[in-house]
């Protein structure tokens, strides 16, 4: 898809120019990326962490002990409807990847993408052309899904109804009362065995791209600090994020994640490539009529929010107790991320 609004960019930062060099005279051929939801937004999926636009922000009225509760097994295992309430808002069936995700398959396709990392489970950038063994979903996916007590199986069509119509689904396995979940990681369980190995490759990278995220969520937000001294960190983010920017070599392309990747396709010549990868991989993502239409993420949020109101009033106790409990652990989940218990 090629953008009529764009242009190419005759003035280009002396930052970016130099990691284009090291990419065209050879120097990194050994790229390893990290992406959040920020690479994702541009394709209409909030982020997370945002003020006001966030997803964290806009769950307020559903009065969690924590925004991230709505992802915790534990807070799920007893209240899994929140989650469901979203998941159609949500779910990356009908979304298109953006220009950054091409950017990434461009890198694949060059033989110089490594290995991508994501924490995003929305699949785009398999969708935009990266092979699925150059990618790691740390936090999972939406291809299938499992009950969270007994783990069997759930089948697709019925999760598919669950997604449609927010009602949360139940375990089919005879009395099993398992809330069903997606096969995406939650605060509290283990990330992919695969992380551990990957991550032992990351000091070999020559260079490293950090895309979309606010690098707030262990373990992935200390994939940075393996880069090698004086191996380019380039984070490509609307705002800084860990500590990139404090190292010599590090590069920081502050802004959209889109608008970074084409000054960077421009630097590299790439430019007319990467519109083209796009445009093909836009086309064929498929599209589902069912899912299509649906409430937005904030009316999804208001309903469950009444909802919620007249169950809490009953179970104000239990809520209290959840709070204490949750309250206290909290700052330990942030800094250990989804692997902990
Ligand atoms: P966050 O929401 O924490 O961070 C997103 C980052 O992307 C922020 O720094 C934004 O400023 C930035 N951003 C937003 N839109 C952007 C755009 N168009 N271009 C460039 N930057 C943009 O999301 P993550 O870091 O991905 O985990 O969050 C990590 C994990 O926390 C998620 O995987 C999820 C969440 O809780 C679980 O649920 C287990």
């Amino acid at each position: 898809m090629t953008n009529p609004t764009s242009s190419i960019d005759t003035n280009i930062n002396p930052d970016i120019q130099s990691i284009a060099n090291r990419i065209k005279n050879g120097e990194a051929t050994r790229i390893v990326v990290l992406t959040g939801a920020g690479i994702s937004t541009g394709a209409g999926i909030p982020d997370f962490r945002s003020p006001i636009t966030g997803l964290y922000d806009r769950l307020a009225p559903l009065g969690l002990p924590y925004p991230e509760a709505i992802f915790h097994i534990n807070y799920f295992s007893h209240t899994p409807e929140p989650f469901y309430a979203i998941a159609r808002a949500r779910h990356p069936r009908n979304l298109k990847p953006t220009i950054s995700h091409a950017f990434l398959a461009l890198l694949a396709k060059k033989g110089l993408l490594h290995f991508l990392f994501t924490q995003n489970i929305d699949g785009l950038e398999q969708d935009a052309g990266v092979p699925s063994d150059k990618v790691l979903w740390a936090h999972g996916n939406w291809k299938s899904q499992h009950c969270y007590k007994c783990s069997a199986h759930y089948p697709d069509h019925l999760m598919k109804k669950a997604i449609m119509s927010g009602d949360v689904p139940y375990c089919l396995q005879s009395g099993c009362d398992g809330a069903v979940k997606p096969d995406v990681v939650f605060f509290g369980q283990s990330l992919p065995a695969e992380f551990e190995e990957k991550e032992k490759e990351v000091p070999d990278a020559d260079l490293m791209f950090v895309l979309g995220t606010s690098l707030k969520v262990a373990p992935c937000s200390r994939l940075p600090g393996l880069v090698k001294g004086g191996t380019p960190r380039v984070l490509i983010n609307m705002e800084k994020a860990g500590d990139i920017g404090n190292r010599g070599g590090d590069v920081c392309i502050l802004g959209t994640c889109d608008e970074g990747v084409r000054k960077l396709a421009d630097a590299l010549g790439w430019r007319d490539e990467l519109e083209g990868l796009w445009a093909d991989a836009v086309a064929a993502k498929g599209h589902d009529e069912e899912l299509e239409s649906g409430p937005s993420l904030d009316e999804c949020i208001e309903k469950l929010a009444a909802q919620m109101k007249d169950r809490m009033k009953v179970s104000d106790g239990h809520k209290r107790m959840l709070e204490n409990h949750l309250g206290n652990k909290f700052a330990n989940i942030l800094a250990k991320g989804p692997a902990s218990k």
